[in-house]
């Protein structure tokens, strides 16, 4: 078997979908299939689809109808290509989507992708159009195997791990109750072992995902649940692990352990992407979120009294059917209150399935383009004033990678702000002090402890947020 076979994936979304695909690299590793940049030289393209918000399947076809066009070329050279849809559009769309583009080879729902070397081995034998969307009984992460200690480096200091998949929350706008399933936990050991594999090969900063990450409740091996603040405790204490975060989450499962590990915990980041949709509570009822106004302003009190610099961010969503005036008020003054460093807001989009898909007074589209204006402006003010604090501060720096300019590094603050400085190679994948000495809307400018020399202020500069695709991050 030839063992330079290529394999692109391109992700869409959130960070699971980013480790999910890094998992698939990992399962079709041994079938010879390594990881390239670009889809042209590919004998196995996938796309890890997303469908969160509005026009996700369209734009898969779109993508498909280019992915043809390569598929033929490479054919007229003699060369076949695999096409493979994953993720949360695989799973919505499943035959329709074999209907519609049969350009695609096989499709492979979030639960299944421990079965992509068998379908890929039964592709190379001659079959086509393969469907893997059934939630298996089986569970899908005891059957991918751990990622290579030198796969782990090639990724960087810093890494994501599920612990909990799939959601039983069912907020009336959302389609991941549908598409991942319903709540499900890895077990503890299985989570400190891989946090071990990870930071023994040299990651710093570990994230823990889950799509509703705080209603974790793993067993360990005497069968005892764990809470997500249990298991952090138990994180906290891997060797070489500098860094912790988690994402995300919802208000109702902010328990006292999982506060209470903001205070106690040196590696848990001061930052907490904690969503509350809307300000009103009407509005809040009406989403089916389970919680109040009053419960979030409680929750965001708890936890600034255990880690008074604690970096919050929310997700928003306007123009939700029957969203009046007074609520999106009600949204604006929530967003005063609180003082986010930085949150994510969205026009309300309705998705097939879903009931908030069937209600009554939908809003108008300029409506909620005038709404969500309204509200990133003043989000993006929040962000800047955040930011702006940080000014003249040291702040202890991960360094992630080469940032854009010749000598400059790129790394992340405690509060996930992108950070640039002019320092040495090595600093890579190491924490150093960085005196802030600009400040941008979306990332900040240092100078390393002891380097004099001026750092012009770098613009952009993104960090990936969980089901950020099409998102407008202030
Ligand atoms: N329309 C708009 N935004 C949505 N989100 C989820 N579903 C929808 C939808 N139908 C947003 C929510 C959620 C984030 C991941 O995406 O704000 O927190
Ligand atoms: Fe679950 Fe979050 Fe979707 Fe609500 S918004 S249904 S909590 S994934």
């Amino acid at each position: 078997m030839s063992n330079n076979k290529k394999l692109y994936i391109k992700t869409y979304g959130c960070q699971m979908n980013v480790y999910d695909s890094e998992r698939m690299a990992d399962v079709l590793s041994p079938l010879g299939y390594n990881l390239s940049e670009s889809g042209e030289d590919a004998d196995i393209v996938i796309l890890n689809t997303c469908h969160i918000r509005e026009k996700a399947a369209e734009k898969v076809y779109s993508e498909l109808g280019r992915l043809k066009k390569l598929k033929n070329k490479r054919l007229e050279q003699g060369k076949s290509t695999i096409i493979g849809v994953a993720g949360c559009v695989a799973q919505a769309e499943g035959e329709e989507m074999l209907n519609r583009a049969p350009v695609v080879d096989l499709l492979v729902g979030p639960q299944a992708y421990h079965r992509l070397p068998n379908l890929i081995n039964k592709i190379e034998a001659g079959q086509r159009g393969l469907l893997e969307v059934d939630f298996p009984a089986e569970d899908k992460f005891e059957n991918i195997p751990a990622a290579e200690s030198d796969r782990i480096i090639a990724r960087g200091p810093t890494a994501f791990v599920t612990v909990q998949e799939g959601c039983d929350k069912f907020c009336t706008f959302c389609v991941v109750p549908y598409t991942r399933g319903s709540e499900f936990s890895r077990p503890v050991e299985k989570i400190i072992e891989e946090t071990r594999r990870l930071c023994a090969a040299g990651v710093k900063e570990i994230t823990l995902l889950g799509q509703n990450v705080n209603a974790y409740h793993g067993e360990n091996s005497v069968g005892e649940s764990w809470s997500l603040g249990r298991l952090l405790y138990a994180l906290a204490e891997v060797p070489g692990l500098e860094r912790l975060r988690y994402t995300t989450s919802h208000p109702l499962d902010m328990d006292d352990t999982l506060i209470a590990a903001h205070g106690d915990l040196p590696q848990l980041m001061p930052y907490l992407h904690l969503p509350i949709q809307s300000g009103s509570d009407r509005i809040l009822k009406a989403m089916n979120r389970k919680h109040t106004t009053e419960i979030y302003y409680d929750v965001i009190e708890r936890m600034r009294k255990v880690r008074p610099d604690i970096a919050l961010s929310s997700d928003f969503i306007v123009g939700f059917p029957g969203e009046s005036s007074e609520d999106f008020a009600a949204t604006m003054q929530l967003v005063c209150d609180i003082d986010y460093a930085q949150a994510f807001s969205f026009k309300y989009s309705s998705r097939p399935g879903t009931p908030a898909a069937d209600m009554d007074d939908q809003v108008a589209e300029n409506v909620k383009s005038e709404r969500l204006t309204e509200l990133q402006a003043l989000l993006r003010q929040q962000q800047q004033s955040f930011n702006k604090t940080c000014l003249g501060r040291k702040l202890p720096v991960l360094f992630t990678g080469q940032g854009r300019k010749l000598g400059q590094l790129i790394g992340r603050s405690p509060y996930l702000q992108p950070v640039h400085a002019d320092a040495p190679q090595e600093f890579i994948g190491t924490i150093q002090d960085v005196e802030v000495i600009a400040v941008g809307v979306n990332s900040l400018s240092g100078q390393c402890e002891g380097d004099r020399t001026e750092i012009e202020l770098a613009s952009g500069g993104q960090v990936n947020q969980p089901f950020r695709e099409g998102a407008t991050a202030l």
